[in-house]
C-alpha cells in the first residue's frame, strides 16, 4: 500500500497533484489519499474531494479517496504528507499586500514586509504539523509547498524532530520548460544549474543535451523578451546590459529585487486598477469552485493555469516518484546546504539540485556564489534566518530587524510602521508575539 495525506486538501489547487497522481500511478501506484483541511475549509475540501472521485472513477485506478478534518487520524499510515496551507487564508495574504503597499513598498506574499508575515503565521502551524507526523507517521517524507517554502522548510529541518522535510517550487520547473521552450527542445534534454534560495535563486549555467548553453539561452531571452514568469508575475523584462553583467538566469521574483521602482509602480497600478494579488485570486477561485461543484466535471479544469503555482504538482510527484523507487535522478529542491554552497550557513536551506533516492535529497555542490550576487545572497539568507529566529521566539526585535534587514524594506523607521500595523493586523495568528 501506498497513501498520501494532503494537508491543505481543500485548496483549489488539489485537483491538480490528483491528476499527478493518476499519470504517474504506473510507476507511483497510490492506494490512499486522505485530503485534510481545518473547519473553515470544510465545504471547499467537500467540493474538491467530489471532483477528486469523479476523476479517480473516471480514470478507474483502484485509489480510495477520502476527506477528513481529523489530521492526526489522516496522518496513520502515510508514507508522504504533503502541505499546501495558507494561515489565515487569503484574507491575511490581503493584509499583507495592502499594509505593504500602503506604506510604499512591494506588497507581495512571499517577499518583503508581506513574505515576512507569512513565515511568522505559518511557521508555528508547520511545527505543529510536523511534530504530529513524527509522531504518528515517522517515517513519512514531508513534500512542503507552504509559502515562503524555503524559509518554512528551513524552519523545520532547524527545530522539529521530524527530519524527512523537502520543500518544493514550481518556479525551477518553469525556469526549465520555457529554456525548453525558447530553445525548441525537449524539456528532459535542458538542464539548470542551480544557486541560490527558494524565490531567490538563479540559473547559473544552462544545459542542453550535456552541452552548456548559457549564453545563447540569454540572448534568446532577451531577443524573444521571454516570459516564464508564473500567473502571479508580471513581467516587465530585462534590460540586455543587467542579463550581460549577471550572465545568470535570473527568476521572475527578482524584478522585486532588482526593478524595485518599476515593480513597484506596476503593482501600484495593477492595485489601483484589480485590487492586490489576493483579491484577484480570491475571484480566481470562486469561479474554479463553482466549475468544481458541477457533477459533469471529471478531470482538471484548465483555469487552474490561472494560478501563479499551475504545475506545482509536476514538482511534488516527481519527487515522490524518485523516493519511492530510489531513482538517483536529480531534481531541484530546498533542503539543507551541508557545503553545497560554502559561502551560505552549512545549516540553513538553499534551492539546488539534488539526487533523489529513498533517502532523500543529496544536494549536488554548487561551488562559491558568484561576485556579483555574493552579496545580496549572503544579505537574503541572514534575512531569512532573522525571521526564523523572530518566528520562534516571538521576539519583537527580531522580527524589527528582519524587516531592517529586508533589501525591499531596508529602512528604520519603515521598518516600525510596517511591523507594527502586520502585528495589530495579524494578531489571531501571532500567538508568539
Ligand atoms: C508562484 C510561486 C508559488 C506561489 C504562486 C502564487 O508560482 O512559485 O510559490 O504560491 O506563484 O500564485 P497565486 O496564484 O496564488 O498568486
Ligand atoms: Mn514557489
Amino acid at each position: 500500500s501506498l497513501k498520501v495525506t494532503i494537508i491543505g486538501g481543500g485548496s483549489s489547487y488539489t485537483p491538480e497533484i490528483i491528476e499527478g497522481f493518476m499519470n504517474r500511478y504506473p510507476s507511483f501506484p497510490v492506494t490512499e489519499i486522505v485530503l485534510v483541511d481545518i473547519e473553515k475549509g470544510h465545504n471547499k475540501l467537500k467540493i474538491v474531494t467530489s471532483l477528486a472521485k469523479r476523476m479517480i472513477q473516471k480514470s478507474g485506478l483502484p485509489i480510495k479517496l477520502s476527506y477528513t478534518l481529523d489530521r492526526r487520524k489522516a496522518l496513520e499510515n502515510a508514507d508522504f504528507v504533503a502541505t499546501q496551507i495558507r494561515v489565515g487564508g487569503l484574507d491575511a495574504r490581503e493584509k499583507d499586500e495592502r499594509i505593504s503597499l500602503s506604506h510604499g513598498v512591494i506588497g507581495q506574499e512571499t517577499n518583503g514586509a508581506g513574505g515576512i508575515f507569512k513565515a511568522l503565521r505559518t511557521i508555528p502551524v508547520m511545527l505543529d504539523i510536523a511534530q504530529d507526523i513524527h509522531e504518528i507517521c515517522p517515517n513519512a517524507w514531508m513534500i512542503n509547498f507552504t509559502n515562503p517554502a524555503g524559509i518554512v522548510t528551513e524552519a523545520l529541518l532547524k527545530y522539529s524532530p521530524h527530519k524527512k522535510v523537502i520543500g518544493v517550487c514550481n518556479i525551477p520547473f518553469n525556469m526549465k520548460n520555457s529554456v525548453a521552450e525558447m530553445m525548441d527542445c525537449n524539456v528532459n534534454d535542458v538542464e539548470i544549474e542551480f544557486i541560490g534560495m527558494n524565490h531567490f535563486v538563479f540559473g547559473r549555467s544552462v544545459y542542453i543535451q550535456g552541452e552548456d548553453r548559457t549564453a545563447a539561452v540569454l540572448e534568446k531571452m532577451l531577443q524573444q523578451n521571454v516570459d516564464y514568469s508564473p500567473a502571479n508575475i508580471v513581467s516587465i523584462g530585462w534590460s540586455e546590459t543587467f542579463i550581460h553583467a549577471l550572465k545568470m538566469l535570473p527568476n521572475p521574483y527578482h524584478q522585486y529585487y532588482f526593478q524595485k521602482e518599476e515593480t513597484l509602480e506596476k503593482d501600484l497600478t495593477a492595485f489601483k486598477e484589480n485590487g492586490t494579488r489576493s483579491e484577484v485570486v480570491k475571484q480566481v477561485e470562486m469561479d474554479l469552485f463553482e466549475k468544481y461543484k458541477d457533477e459533469n466535471l471529471d478531470v482538471k479544469p484548465e483555469e487552474l493555469e490561472k494560478r501563479g503555482g499551475a504545475y506545482y504538482s509536476d514538482a511534488a510527484c516527481n519527487l515522490m516518484d524518485s523516493i519511492h523507487n530510489n531513482k538517483g535522478d536529480v531534481q531541484t529542491v530546498n533542503t539543507m546546504n551541508n557545503g553545497a554552497i560554502p559561502d551560505l550557513p552549512t545549516n540553513s536551506v538553499i534551492e539546488v539540485n539534488a539526487v533523489i533516492t529513498k533517502d532523500g535529497p543529496k544536494a549536488i555542490a554548487s561551488g562559491h556564489l558568484p561576485l556579483n550576487i555574493k552579496g545580496i545572497t549572503i544579505q537574503m539568507k541572514a534575512f531569512e534566518e532573522l525571521v526564523i529566529e523572530a518566528a520562534i521566539s516571538g521576539d519583537y526585535l527580531k522580527a524589527y530587524e528582519a524587516m531592517v534587514m529586508n533589501p525591499l524594506v531596508q529602512n528604520e523607521k519603515k521598518a516600525k510602521i510596517l511591523l507594527d500595523e502586520l502585528l495589530e493586523a495579524h494578531k489571531d495568528y501571532l500567538p508568539q508575539f
